[in-house]
This record gives structure tokens, sequence and C-alpha cells, in this order.
């Protein structure tokens, strides 16, 4: 088997884990369906598979795919998931006790808000919000002996807030935090946490890595060790697994992820400044413009800027549900991550849920998740739906 560590992301993409199959040569890991497999005595399993929620060779192909792309300089051990909140679940179950405290940045994904602070609070996990880009604020809120966790998403969804891992990694790390970023944004292409001080990655699949917006999957990416050792134990205790099928799609997502992620940056990065030089256009968010905040941290940090827009036209809430309602090319639709382009009105969609969390998803916000189409007419498309939102 050839060394992937030392090779470049878009050929790890293709290769790391997904070797020809041995027994028949298949370029493509096969689609194993199977739940259980046959022992040659009893309790001598044939491989090293039994039964397919503990393994499944289909999901430890994506697994090691994962692994292998968020770490490529360590091993790593990849876990996949029912959905990107059934990682994180497990994730949390694995690390707090009742009595724990938690550090969330003030603008995570809104399912995950509404995990820490209904299910997690009714077990008696405590969670504070910090805006993760005060470092200052994260000092003050980790409460060193009780804080188990600091977590942040970086960019985040939908503010495209960029943490800066590896300080808040030594911050968490001297009061004795774990750290868990969620890099469903960034993808390993353009950003691994783990390199940069971070204890575990999260991942909805379901966005970038599936790529093609058919499959909803969650993973969690822990260097080898004691962590991901009970993270891999409750992937079986708890049994939220990804199912063999949607592990192969999202295998075959992988395959491509380079190339995708090459060209959701370049659309992204020329909807923003196009978006940044209009009068309808209040604000424009993108990490890759000068004027986001946050912009200096990712140009260190990330390889690329990613694929996500936001934007706030002029006119307030109705004008940005006017534009959302306007596109023909972008799809009003949730999600994001695939090659087709969605415009959505987070605060009234995917974030309805952070409505009480320390820093509410402004009403006049228009997400964008720019695809692969061409630039022109995404350019173009945007373009009749701010004038029809003018009137
Ligand atoms: C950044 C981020 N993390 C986690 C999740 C949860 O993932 P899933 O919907 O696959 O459960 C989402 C979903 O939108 C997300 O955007």
């Amino acid at each position: 088997m050839a060394d992937w560590s030392t090779v470049g992301h878009s050929t790890r993409a293709v290769h790391a884990g997904q070797e020809p199959d041995p027994v028949t040569g298949a370029v493509v890991p096969p689609l194993v369906l199977a739940s259980t497999f046959a022992q040659d005595g009893v309790g001598v399993p044939r491989s090293a598979f039994e039964y397919a929620r503990s393994g499944n060779p289909t999901r430890a192909a994506f697994e090691s795919a994962l692994a292998a792309l968020e770490s490529p300089g360590a091993a790593a051990v990849g876990l996949a998931f029912a959905s990107g909140l059934a990682a994180s679940d497990t994730l949390l179950r694995t690390v707090l006790r009742p009595g724990d405290h938690v550090v969330l940045a003030d603008d995570v994904y809104g399912g995950t808000y509404r995990l820490l602070s209904t299910s997690y609070r009714d077990w008696g996990v405590a969670t504070d919000q910090v805006d993760p880009t005060d470092l200052d604020a994260v000092r003050a809120a980790i409460q060193p002996g009780r804080t188990r966790l600091v977590w942040v998403e970086t960019p985040s969804n939908p503010l495209l807030t960029v943490s800066d891992v590896a300080a808040l990694a030594e911050l968490a790390h001297a009061a004795g935090a774990l750290v868990a970023v969620d890099n469903t944004f960034a993808t390993p292409v353009l950003q691994q946490p783990l390199a940069l001080g971070a204890d575990v990655v999260v991942h909805s699949v379901t966005k970038y890595l599936g790529g093609h917006s058919d499959l909803v999957a969650g993973a969690l990416v822990a260097p080898q060790g004691e962590l991901a050792g009970l993270l891999a134990t409750n992937q079986n205790s708890l049994g939220a697994i990804a199912a063999p099928f949607d592990s192969w799609l999202a295998m075959r997502g992988l395959r491509t992820l380079g190339v995708r992620m090459a060209a959701h940056c370049a659309g992204a990065t020329a909807v923003a400044q196009w978006l940044a030089e209009r009068d309808d256009v209040a604000e424009v968010r993108y990490p890759g413009l000068a004027s986001t905040p946050g912009h200096a941290v990712a140009a260190t940090q990330m390889a690329g800027f990613g694929g996500m827009v936001t934007f706030r036209p002029v006119g307030g809430p109705q004008a940005a549900r006017a534009v959302a309602e306007a596109t023909e090319v972008f799809t009003l639709a949730e999600s994001l991550g695939g090659v087709e382009s969605l415009i959505e009105v987070p605060a009234a969609m995917t974030h309805l849920s952070s409505a009480a969390s320390r820093r509410p998803v402004p009403h006049d916000l228009v997400r964008l998740s720019v695809g692969v189409e061409d630039v022109a007419d995404l350019i173009a498309d945007l373009d009749q739906a701010l004038a029809a939102a003018r009137g």
C-alpha cells in the first residue's frame, strides 16, 4: 500500500482508504450491505468484521479516508454517524458528565446550540456562550476544573465568524479543557484543526464531504489515543452509525472534494466581490474579503476561504425574503455544500432555534451556498433577484 501521508490533498482524497478491492480488483471500494459476517469458528471472525453496527467495510473505508484527510501527518481515527448531530451527541456524551461546563461559540449552528441548551442542560451540563474571537472573554468563561469542552465552528454557520484554533487550543488546554472544532464549512481540504491543536473535529458529512445533497451523515475525527478509543466505543454503544450506502456516497464525495472545494472557493470569491460593490447590499461577509472580520486569521489558518457567503440587502428582512424567493439558479432550500447553489434566510429557516441564543442571527441575513455552476449565471441570477426585491 502506498504511503498516502506524503502526497497532496487531492491525491489523498482519491486514494487513501480506497485501495482497489483485494478480491476483485474493483477500483471503487464495494458497497457492503451485510449486517453480519461469517465466523470460521465460535468467536473466530473471518475478517475484522462481525456485526455491522460495530464495523462495516464500506463505513470503515470512508472513516479511514476521512481520517487520512483530516490528519495526514499523524495517525487519527475517523468515525461516521447517522448525522452531524448524532456525531455531536456521541462526542458530548463521551466527554461530559453532569455538573460539567461547556464554553460554546456564540454563533454555532442552531442545532448544536439547541442540543446543548436543551437536552444537555436537562442532564445537568451548563453551557456559556462567548464570542470566540474575543480571547479574553473565552479565558474568562472557562472555569478551570469544571469546563470540560470548548466548542467552536470555523467559519461559523451562518455568520462566518473565524476562530483562531491554535490560540483557543492553547487557552483551553491550559485550563484542562478539550477543544472541538466543527470543520463542516472549511472541510479538511481548506483547514485541518487537529494540526492546529484541536482535540477532535466534527463534521456534518451531509454538506461538502458528501457534496451532492443526497445523504445525511456526520463524522468525528480524533488523533489515535484515549479519546478516540472512547469515541469508538460509544459509536458502537450508542449505535448512531452511518449506513453503508450513505458511507459509500460520502466516500464518492470525498474523491472529488479537492476539485469541488477549488470551484466553490472561486465561485464564492467572485460572488462576494460582486455583492460588495453593490449599493443595494448593506453588508457582505466572506472570509476571503479583507473587509470581513477574521480575514487575517482565515488567511493564515485556511488554504482557501470556502463556498459560503452571507449578505444583508438594503431593505431589511422583507428584502431578504424577497431576494431568496426570487432566485432561479440558486434554489431556496436549507442545507449547503452541494454542487448546486442554495439560498436561504437563516433566521426564518435553519437558525430558528438560535433566536434565544446570545447572538441571534439577524433577520435580514441571506446565506448563499455557492455551488459549481458558471459564475456568470450565478451573478446574473442574484442581479435579477435583487432587482425584483427592490420592486
Ligand atoms: C456547521 C454544522 N454543523 C453541524 C450540523 C448538523 O449536521 P446534520 O444536519 O448532518 O445533523 C450542521 C447542519 O446544518 C451544520 O451546518
